[in-house]
């Protein structure tokens, strides 16, 4: 390993796809934040709708891709955005599509941090709900202990990125954990 290898690489999925999302905001600023030998791969949720017709070992490339990203990340930082009280089908889609093969989803075991986030004070914590029971449904490994759940986001970003000292010492102390989770 050089100085310049991450000891631990991690895996940031945005669970919104316009342009300007506060959720990929939220995962920008946090990558730039991280400490050394930490970095993230951010990576969009832009899939085609499951099918389990479409499901095969030669399926979607960009399924393939997904799937091969979370396997080779020691952790993944999922921050979702909230939809009428619950995740937004972009992910929802998303975690379906990891979670096959059944019995061989990249996501068993794997450590995972969920962060929500709204404009509204709330902070997405019901969309968080729904993602950590989905997370449980494929085994994943949740990062527990208090919920980074960001409420009037719009006001902690700047420039694109999360720019709330507060919140970005909080969620880091989160990734610690997610790190610290993946045995890194
Ligand atoms: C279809 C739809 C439903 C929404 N429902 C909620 C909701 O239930 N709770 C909430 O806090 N915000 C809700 N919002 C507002 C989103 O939190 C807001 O648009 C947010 O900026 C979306 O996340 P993004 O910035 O990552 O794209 C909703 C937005 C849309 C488009």
């Amino acid at each position: 390993m050089t100085d310049a290898t991450p000891r631990a690489k991690l895996l940031g999925l945005p669970g919104s796809l316009r342009r300007n999302s506060n959720s990929l905001a939220v995962l920008q600023g946090l990558r730039d934040a991280l400490p050394a030998g930490i970095g993230m791969e951010i990576r969009d949720l832009r899939l085609p709708l499951y099918d389990q017709d479409l499901d095969t070992p030669d399926g979607p490339a960009e399924v393939q891709a997904l799937r091969q990203a979370i396997a080779d990340a020691d952790g993944v930082v999922i921050v979702t955005p909230e939809y009428n009280y619950g995740m937004p089908g972009v992910l929802k889609n998303a975690l379906d599509w990891a979670s096959r093969p059944y019995g061989k989803s990249a996501l068993i075991g794997k450590p995972v941090l969920v962060i929500s986030n709204s404009p509204a004070f709330t902070g997405g914590v019901r969309a968080h709900q729904q993602v950590n029971d989905t997370l449980l449904a494929v085994s994943a490994k949740l990062v527990g202990g208090a919920q980074v759940v960001i409420g009037m986001v719009g006001e902690k970003v700047k420039e694109g990125k999360l720019a709330d000292e507060a919140v970005l010492k909080f969620a880091l102390g989160a990734v610690d954990k997610l790190v610290a989770a993946g045995g890194k």
